[in-house]
């Protein structure tokens, strides 16, 4: 068994490595798409000191960034269509009404107008953004070339949100395959919820597992008895308020691969966390990125670059917002 996982990570390791030298760009994406065409500005330097200076006084940016880059790209493709403003957006609908993080595209927005109108895209700012915050939470060995040249969808419609955001409870089987829909494999999915290395649920999407695993009356064999009772402390059965807690309760604002460990020890918070240590389609890539035979800061990376491509609008197709938050007239 030892054996096939080890068999399995130099596999996966060396077609990581391929992936990345024969695909330097993806689609029509490219790396450095902005260079010389922001009269003079350094693009994702602009971008890389504001997300600097949020960190730097709230290191949640982190976890804020990299969700709303996920919930983005499932939804129509990374177009910024997340970022519509009106009734019956994509930002209405239920799950993404704990986003956050738009008020720093905002900022980043409005700088590179001033100095550059009309050139850089919401979908760009989202992420190399994003990079930028994992890099500040992880460290740099977390570093990766972030594709650019997106460009911004016009239609956001909360339906389509609904319908493409997967849910807390998914087996390691229906999130491998809502993974696939969007031309990601099982093991981008394992890395891609490696983002629970960072932030918080709110115990509304636990209190099933805590109190009343599957209508049995109780928690869910699955969770660690101790680590029950400690989420049940913060999250009581019955409670006016919906608290948070933890994704990764062994470094939780760190991007690292204690998500992983503690997934193994099974301490994963939501279901569909746990699960992937559970599924024998995917016990075997959590156990290697735990262990750090399969390295989750450099394969991390490539993840999100697969991630950030997905369904990509570039050329001639969509537009370049003037505010994040609203369609080009
Ligand atoms: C099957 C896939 C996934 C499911 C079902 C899922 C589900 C969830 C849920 C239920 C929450 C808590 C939301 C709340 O309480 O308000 C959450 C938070 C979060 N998710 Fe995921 N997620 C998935 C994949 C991802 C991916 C691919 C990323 C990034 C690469 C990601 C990054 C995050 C982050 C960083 C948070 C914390 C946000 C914060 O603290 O504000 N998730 N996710």
């Amino acid at each position: 068994m030892a054996a096939t996982s080890g068999f399995a990570a130099v596999v996966f390791a060396i077609a990581s490595l391929l992936c990345l030298t024969i695909a330097p760009t993806r689609g029509a994406l490219q790396a450095g798409f902005y260079k010389g065409k922001c009269n003079g500005t350094d693009v994702e330097a602009t971008v890389k000191s504001i997300v600097a200076a949020r960190f730097a006084r709230d290191r949640s940016i982190v976890a804020a960034l990299l969700r709303l880059h996920f919930h983005d790209c499932f939804v129509r493709g990374c177009d910024a269509s997340i970022l519509i403003d009106g009734s019956g957006t994509e930002k209405t609908a239920p799950p993404n009404l704990s986003v956050r993080g738009y008020d720093l595209v905002d900022q980043a927005k409005a700088q590179l107008e001033s100095t550059c109108p009309g050139v850089v895209s919401c979908a760009d700012i989202i992420a190399i953004a994003t990079r930028d915050a994992v890099v500040l939470g992880g460290g740099t060995q977390y570093t990766y070339v972030v594709q650019t040249g997106r460009r911004d969808g016009n239609i956001s419609l909360a339906s389509d949100a609904s319908a493409n955001l997967p849910g807390a409870s998914l087996s390691a089987s229906q999130a491998i395959a809502a993974f696939r829909a969007k031309g990601l494999n099982a093991s981008d999915m394992v890395l891609l919820l490696g983002g629970h290395t960072v932030g918080i649920t709110h115990c509304s999407f636990i209190l099933n597992r805590l109190y009343n695993y599957n209508g049995t009356g109780k928690p869910d064999p699955d969770m660690d008895p101790a680590f029950v009772a400690m989420l049940k402390s913060r999250c009581p059965q019955t409670s006016a308020v919906d608290n948070s807690v933890f994704l990764d309760n062994g470094t939780p604002s760190t991007v690292d691969n204690s998500y992983y460990k503690q997934l193994l020890a099974k301490r994963g918070v939501l279901k569909v966390d746990q699960n992937l240590a559970m599924d024998a389609a995917t016990n075997g890539t959590v156990k290697s990125l735990a262990s750090g035979s399969l390295s989750f800061p450099s394969l991390f990376g490539n993840a999100m670059v697969k991630m950030g491509s997905i369904q990509v609008l570039t050329g001639t197709q969509g537009q370049i917002r003037k505010s994040c938050r609203v369609v080009n007239k």
